[in-house]
């Protein structure tokens, strides 16, 4: 088959680690006979440094026109770089949410998952990671405090700043039915997290996913609060199935969760619509300190490619490959910086992605 893949390597060691994930979406065509055509599209700071902004229209539009995105990452040094002198809404984060918004990628999910291999590695002690842990983040991507109205001005001669945080039922709704649809293929049980002893949109999201739980008997709801979640998720996340959360906690508890995995480099995630079409990309940042060092783990990038194929072009069996040769390369040995532990070969970026390209089977 024929498909449309739009690349957007942003800042920082963003195109370091896209480049290695189209040599693995290359080594899948070649391999099961498809063919991808791709499209290299700006946004953040790389399109400020074209265009003056972090997202134009014509990304818009051809990211449209795909049949998904990858993306690596955006952003820069807020101390050092120029970007950063720009007004927030012409920031290169700026630029990501609005393609979030324009695109309604309002489901985020970002699985969290201890390879066998990457234990030593794995912060926690070995009573606290039993038998492992495999749990995906289900967070809402488009509402909540990223898009609710700010504003900071002086306020009876004080400065003054707000952020607002709005959902709506129809909101919560989509992005509940799309965990507990998630659940109901794993082990089913969600996990809600929210701040419902103090937050009005809280007690609106318990509500709401408790209405949407009645349609799905056979899995297991309970509510948990941020604050909790946060100490559950060193204490023992083998507890975790899905987890359900609003934008802001999702943010926060997925860098969480990455970490416990051995690294943030790790980390893949998917943002969907309510169509097969999504923008993939790992839920680490841009990493600027470490850019064109050629050491970036680029393996978050790589199982976000096989979120790709698995999610927007129903390619399971490519997808599985992608995955195995991921385990496979851990197996043998290969270990970036991020979670080098002793015995084992460090490489960078560049080999991490040849390594990977060849055991896919
Ligand atoms: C993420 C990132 C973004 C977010 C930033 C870069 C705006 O941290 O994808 O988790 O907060 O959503
Ligand atoms: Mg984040």
């Amino acid at each position: 088959m024929d498909y449309k893949i739009a690349l957007i390597p942003g800042d920082g060691i963003g195109p370091e680690i896209v480049r290695e994930a189209k040599k693995i979406l290359d080594k899948v065509c070649l391999i099961y006979g498809h063919s991808f055509t791709y499209k290299e599209l700006l946004l953040g700071g790389a399109s400020i440094d074209r265009h003056g902004v972090p997202l134009t229209d014509e990304t818009i539009a051809d990211a449209k026109a795909s049949d998904a995105v990858l993306m690596g990452s955006i952003g820069g040094d807020a101390k050092t770089s120029p970007w950063y002198q720009l007004e927030p809404s012409r920031r290169p984060e700026a630029g990501l949410l609005g393609i979030r918004k324009a695109l309604n990628l309002f489901a985020n999910l970002r699985p969290a998952y201890l390879y066998e291999e990457l234990k030593a590695a794995c912060p926690l002690k070995e009573e606290r990671i039993g038998a492992g842990f495999d749990m995906i983040i289900v967070r809402e991507l488009t509402g909540g405090l990223y898009f609710g109205k700010r504003e900071t001005a002086e306020k009876d001669g004080v400065m003054t700043a707000v952020d607002t945080l709005t959902y709506n039922e129809n909101e919560i709704r989509r992005i509940a039915v799309k965990a507990f649809d998630i659940a109901m293929k794993r082990r089913k049980k969600v996990t809600s997290v929210d701040k419902a002893n103090v937050l009005d949109s809280s007690r609106l999201w318990r509500k709401v996913v408790e209405e949407v739980a009645k349609d799905y008997p056979q899995v297991t709801l309970e509510h948990m609060l941020v604050d909790n979640c946060a100490m559950q998720l060193v204490h023992n996340p083998g507890q975790f199935d899905v987890i359900l959360t609003e934008n802001m906690f999702g943010d926060i508890l997925s860098d969480e969760a990455s970490m416990v995995t051995g690294s943030i480099g790790m980390l893949s995630s998917a943002s969907l619509n309510e169509t097969k079409f999504g923008l993939y990309e790992p839920s680490h940042g841009s990493a600027p300190d470490i850019a064109g060092k050629g050491i970036a783990n680029p393996i978050a990038t790589i199982l976000s490619v096989a979120m790709l194929l698995r999610y927007s072009l129903d390619l399971d069996k490519e997808a599985d490959a992608v995955e195995d040769a991921v385990r496979q390369v851990l197996k043998d040995g290969y270990r970036t910086v991020d979670i080098m532990s002793g015995g084992c070969m460090q490489v960078g970026t560049v080999q991490m992605g040849d390594l990977i390209a060849e055991r896919i089977r």
